[in-house]
């Protein structure tokens, strides 16, 4: 299984910072083998981003939301068919901000998941547990919970299609992530889910870990081998911080 490198860009970066970013990472990024890479853009990013990363066609473009309808009365939201149409190939599903902030529930989130695949969308889908529930030991059953909900009415060739982002909220914008061996074990935890809910399947889906990821430690959490990449906030603002943290997380693998 290939690792995989997202940037979720958040609410940052205008199409000129994003043009800006795009040929200071052609400097550097060299398409390493094993490895895919996407970033998650502001919708109105996403275009300028597109065109300024064509000489990096492997470096996928995704939104960071999606809806479950293709079109209609629904203010302020966007289809998988306006993000296709803009690009995109992946999208992300439920992140925990979206979560917290504005109402996303699990069933919301399988929707939108079940969509974008429709639409030939992956489907990055996130959860991740809060501070209270990590502190009061309740991790894995708040993680296999939205994991379940987040997945409901996806059939195991759909699931194919998804990437699972581990995401301790604690651990977001914190500075503070997660140590490897606490990782491992909900990512471990995770893979036997799948494996019960979607049968061999359950095996191919990748299930990568965001919250404070660096260059810095990416390569221990890359070292434990049920850790398929990272979901990355803040160190994917900046175009070499990005690259060196791909770097480095595949040497971290190899070890
Ligand atoms: P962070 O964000 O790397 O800034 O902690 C990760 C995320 O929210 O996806």
């Amino acid at each position: 299984m290939n690792l995989v490198f997202v940037a979720n860009w958040k609410m940052n970066h205008l199409p000129k910072d994003a043009e800006v970013f795009a040929s200071k990472f052609a400097t550097v990024f060299k398409s390493p083998a094993g490895a895919d890479v996407g970033i998650a853009a502001p919708y109105t990013t996403m275009a300028a981003l597109r065109t300024a990363m064509v000489g990096l066609p492997s470096v996928m473009i995704g939104a960071q939301n999606v809806h479950w309808l293709d079109s209609g009365a629904h203010t302020g939201e966007i289809s998988a068919v306006m993000l296709k149409d803009l690009g995109a190939s992946f999208a992300l599903a439920g992140h925990s901000e979206r979560r917290q902030f504005y109402g996303e529930t699990d069933a919301n989130v399988a929707r939108r998941a079940k969509t974008a695949i429709k639409h030939g969308l992956k489907a990055i889908v996130c959860i991740g547990e809060s501070k209270e529930q990590f502190e009061a030991g309740k991790t894995n059953d708040v993680v296999l919970s939205q994991l379940r909900g987040s997945l409901a009415g996806l059939n195991p060739e759909e699931v194919l299609k998804v990437i699972i982002g581990y995401e301790p909220v604690w651990a977001i914008g914190t500075g503070l992530a997660a140590t490897k061996e606490d990782a491992a074990k909900v990512h471990a935890v995770i893979r036997q889910e799948l494996r019960s809910l979607f049968g061999s399947n359950g095996q191919e889906i990748p299930v990568i870990y965001g919250g404070s990821t660096s260059p810095e430690n990416i390569g221990s959490l890359l070292s434990c081998s049920d850790i398929h990449g990272a979901l990355v906030g803040g160190a994917s603002l900046d175009p070499f911080k990005f690259n060196s943290l791909i770097e480095n997380g595949i040497s971290g693998r190899k070890g």
